[in-house]
């Protein structure tokens, strides 16, 4: 079945997700002049092996030259700045022209990494982002945000790139392994629980067939999510307001995760954030979500508890992560809280108390 998402950024481009996406198809619809254009594909120790070739074959249809294929270590830390040099100066000893455009094949890591390669090589070239990962699917290869990691923290380099074309073949989701799927539908009973209506009614009907991997399922899902994370985007391209109710649930969630010395995925500790979320909603707001929340969350595959038994560690990490940003008011924390499903609320304070009750609710005991 067809499937595409228009995105209205400053430069416009397509998302198309659907099973058996002809590649070919879709890269000639960015390139009507046809001959001429060049790529490299960039992609992971274990995306590259299982769909390299067919990508680099369906962009040669398309009648453009593939100069070469870049393949870095699948994980997080590919985020690197020596990977990064180690990748765009295979882009150089390639030859790779200003002119020339960057597939970025894989998941958010490949995705990140890949854009901001895009955007520093020779100030800037063609960027098309092809995620295999469902997070990649739903949230990374949407909005424009390309980045890297530094020891000292995540994601503190990075740049805007509006890419030429997103694509998504659904069938590269059937490698995927199930705990991945359940990290990425954490991200989509995030935009589900924001946005409300159809895309929360299809939420709660097609969960736990997308997460055993229903092609339709996992389609609608996927295309209700990159519409609303589109939607919010388009209002608030460079993140200076609306977008931050995307980071429903990441608040405590970035906690959890830094207090885990990221031994916890990030799908988990947004799950669990969500989870601590609802609590203070009930506490702010005299709404009762919890049962939802829990209800949305295992039926995803994703824990109601975390791992770890101390409070104080994922305090600290979200008072550091606050003075990243620069907000000030010790003790007190801003968060996106639900006055019910498809209504947050931004900036709501929130005091450490009541953080610190929220947390406990959360963790093992
Ligand atoms: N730019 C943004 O707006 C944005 C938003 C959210 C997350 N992110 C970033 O995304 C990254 C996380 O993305 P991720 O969860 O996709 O991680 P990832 O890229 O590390 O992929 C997860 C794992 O799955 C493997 N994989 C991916 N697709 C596969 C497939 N089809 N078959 C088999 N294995 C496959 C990868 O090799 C990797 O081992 C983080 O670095 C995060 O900061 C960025
Ligand atoms: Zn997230």
């Amino acid at each position: 079945m067809r499937g595409s998402v228009n995105v209205a950024a400053s430069t416009p481009y397509e998302v198309l997700v659907e099973p058996a996406l002809d590649l070919a198809d879709a890269v000639s619809a960015i390139s009507p002049g046809a001959s001429g254009e060049t790529a490299i594909l960039l992609t992971d120790s274990t995306v590259g092996p299982l769909h390299a070739p067919a990508v680099v074959a369906a962009i040669q249809r398309a009648g453009w030259d593939v100069l070469d294929t870049v393949t870095v270590p699948a994980g997080e830390a590919s985020k690197s700045l020596s990977v990064y040099e180690g990748a765009v100066r295979g882009l150089a000893d390639a030859g790779l022209p200003r002119g020339g455009t960057l597939f970025a094949l894989g998941g958010g890591v490949v995705g990140d990494l890949g854009g901001f390669i895009a955007s520093s090589y020779m100030r800037g070239i063609g960027f098309v982002q092809l995620p295999t990962s469902l997070l990649a699917m739903v949230d990374s290869s949407v909005g424009g945000k390309v980045g890297l990691d530094l020891p000292e923290g995540k994601n503190l380099l990075g740049a805007f790139l509006q890419p030429r074309l997103v694509a998504a073949n659904l069938d590269w989701l059937e490698t995927l392994p199930a705990s991945e799927v359940s990290h990425g539908l954490a991200e989509v009973i995030k935009m589900g629980l924001l946005a409300g209506g159809e895309f929360f009614e299809d939420l709660q009907r097609l969960l736990e067939a997308a997460r055993v991997g229903d092609s339709e399922a996992l389609q609608a899902l996927i295309l209700h999510s990159v519409r609303y994370k589109a939607f919010i985007v388009s209002e608030d391209e460079r993140e200076a307001g609306p977008r931050a109710v995307l980071n429903y649930g990441h608040t405590i969630g970035h906690g959890l995760e830094a207090a885990a010395s990221y031994d916890l995925p990030h799908g988990q500790a947004i799950a669990l954030g969500m989870l601590a979320a609802a609590r203070l909603s009930r506490e702010k707001f005299d709404v009762d979500l919890i049962g939802l929340h829990e209800d949305l969350l295992r039926a995803a595959g994703l824990p109601l508890k975390a791992p770890m038994t101390a409070v104080q560690p994922v305090l600290a990490a979200m008072g550091r992560d606050k003075k990243r940003r620069g907000s000030d008011q010790a003790g007190t924390h801003r968060f996106i809280l639900l006055n019910d499903v498809g209504q947050p609320q931004r900036d709501v304070p929130v005091s450490s108390a009541e953080a610190r009750r929220a947390i406990e609710a959360t963790i093992a005991s």
